[in-house]
């Protein structure tokens, strides 16, 4: 964090009478990350190649246009799928769990932790998305990590599909622009929740649903073309998008029907907007930015598309095509939770020109004078992620389940692996006291929400382990609590090093959140 970050009222104030030790008994404190940025092994085991495998490392450079690195051309892809190897595509490496699990879980242990959000990689299961039969060996891999996991008394929450398809539907099909798509992921679901049954508990369909539309490539396998004439551009995502509602509706249906124990939830990349003045246009405007943020929650939690939505699309001559049935399939298959991740609030105006922006891993915004920014131009608003929580609770009235809060920072590593003034011990550490304060901050929101009487099944921080971008593609915004030791070129030892913050949540976990209490 480069910038004061003090700006949070309630940061350095006690929490009010009542509030302390509130988080509830069985709360999942927990760590989060998605294969695709974190497994590596991406010729391993049988995996096929995924859209992630193919995104190159750019130099970052300007953050505040950062959807740009996510994208990825016919060209371009063609290139990747001729370079074998690792080099210059980070999410084929990622922080090798693929090669580290045991040692990873291991430490998730340590920590205490009740839960480990992750994601499954289609491509692990169906190498080519549209295969007839699965592949045993990464349907075997996921099932001795949740064995192994669950043995460890650790919950998997488990993504079905967090940023990743197999390559081979984005390319032949459109990616979930095809309809045939559905069938497929409607297998791959089947098999998966058939094969976990009784191992998993909590699953989650699509990561940052949404992303579908801000990002189409790095949310719905979309690669951005030239539409036919009279077409709007946006019109790809949205189509994309209602056959991921669908589908994730269809894996509902089948989770309910297979695994009736366990639960199902919605995500969302929750981007809340705050009006830049009490110009009522301001207000209207960002009523809108928000109902257009949540028109994704109102199909999966209340079962069906906002007039708010409807009218967009009318407005803009944009057509979904909807096939017989599915606004029935998405009332009757309504998610149990919603989870969400939160990173930043954002600010709308009719007039944006006259503020200045800021940055964020999907797109900018206009500058908050009140809020601080991290290294990566952020903005930093705890109080706005209870907010959030007020706000998703008042209008949905479902658990919510908090998947995605973190910080990403450059680290320090101190010491070295056999330090010979220290008689050859291991002296490396990382101080990231700027992490802990992060954690720190939001939670005391988080418990605030709580005691507003937010209904909240568990928080799980991003990323657990350093983990590659998912925008910049660097190893170098780290968000773990455990340091990897590689760099953005895949340089270095893999070793793990437990941060600072490592110690700190694990003391988070084995006191349910009183630690926050401590100055
Ligand atoms: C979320 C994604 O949007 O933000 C994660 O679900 C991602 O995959 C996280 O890593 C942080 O964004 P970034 O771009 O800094 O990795």
């Amino acid at each position: 964090m480069t910038t004061d970050t003090t700006t949070s009222a309630t940061a350095t104030e006690p929490s009010p009478a009542g509030t302390t030790g509130a988080f509830p008994d069985g709360f999942l404190w927990g760590v989060a990350f998605a294969a695709n940025q974190v497994e590596g092994g991406f010729d391993q085991g049988g995996k096929g190649l995924s859209q992630a495998d193919v995104i190159p490392y750019r130099t970052a450079g300007d953050y505040v246009d950062i959807s740009a690195l996510m994208k990825v051309s016919d060209a371009e892809i063609a290139t990747a799928v001729a370079s074998p190897g690792t080099a210059g595509y980070p999410k084929r490496s990622g922080s090798d769990f693929f090669g580290h699990w045991e040692e990873d879980v291991d430490l998730f242990a340590e920590m205490g932790l009740k839960a480990l959000r992750m994601s499954i990689a289609w491509s692990r299961i169906f190498p080519n998305g549209n295969d007839a039969e699965p592949n045993e060996e990464g349907l075997l891999f996921y099932e001795r990590l949740f064995t192994r996991l669950r043995e460890k008394g650790i919950d998997p929450v488990v993504t079905m599909s967090h940023y990743e398809m197999p390559l081979h539907l984005v390319t032949e099909y459109g990616g979930w622009t095809s309809r045939e798509v559905v069938g497929f992921f409607e297998r791959y679901a089947r098999t998966i929740v058939g094969r976990y049954t009784g191992l998993v508990r909590y699953w989650l369909t699509f990561n940052e649903i949404n992303t579908t539309i801000i990002e189409s490539y790095t949310g719905g396998g979309v690669i951005e073309r030239e539409p036919a004439p009279g077409v709007d551009p946006r019109q790809a995502g949205y189509q994309a998008l209602h056959h991921q509602f669908v589908a994730s509706a269809l894996a509902t249906r089948i989770v309910h029907e297979l695994d009736p124990a366990a639960q199902v939830g919605c995500m969302l990349a929750r981007m809340s907007h705050y009006p830049a003045s009490s110009d009522p246009a301001d207000i209207v405007k960002a009523q809108f930015d928000n109902n257009m943020n949540l028109f994704h929650t109102d199909v999966q939690v209340r079962g069906r598309y906002s007039g708010t939505v409807r009218r967009f699309w009318r407005d803009q001559g944009i057509t979904v095509v909807m096939e017989p049935g599915d606004e029935e399939l998405l009332a009757a298959n309504t998610v149990d939770f919603l989870s969400f991740s939160y990173y930043m609030s954002l600010v709308s105006s009719v007039s944006p020109e006259k503020y200045g922006a800021t940055g964020g891993n999907l797109f900018s915004t206009i500058k908050n004078p009140y809020l601080a920014t991290t290294e990566w131009g952020w903005h930093f608003d705890p109080e706005g992620l209870r907010y959030v929580l007020n706000d998703l609770w008042d209008r949905y009235q479902v658990p919510l389940f908090i998947v995605e809060n973190g910080l990403g920072a450059t680290d320090v590593l101190e010491g070295s692996a056999v330090d010979a003034a220290h008689d050859g011990t291991d002296t490396r550490r990382v101080h990231d006291d700027y992490r802990i304060d992060y954690y720190v901050k939001h939670l005391r929101e988080v418990r605030e929400a709580i005691a507003d009487g937010v209904n909240l099944l568990g928080y799980t921080a991003w990323g657990g382990l350093d983990i590659i971008s998912a925008s910049t593609s660097q190893m170098t915004k780290r968000y773990g609590v455990i340091y990897v030791d590689a760099d953005d070129t895949g340089t270095g030892s893999y070793d793990r090093v437990r941060k600072d913050s490592f110690y700190w949540y694990q003391k988070l976990a084995a006191t349910n959140g009183a630690v926050l209490d401590e100055a």
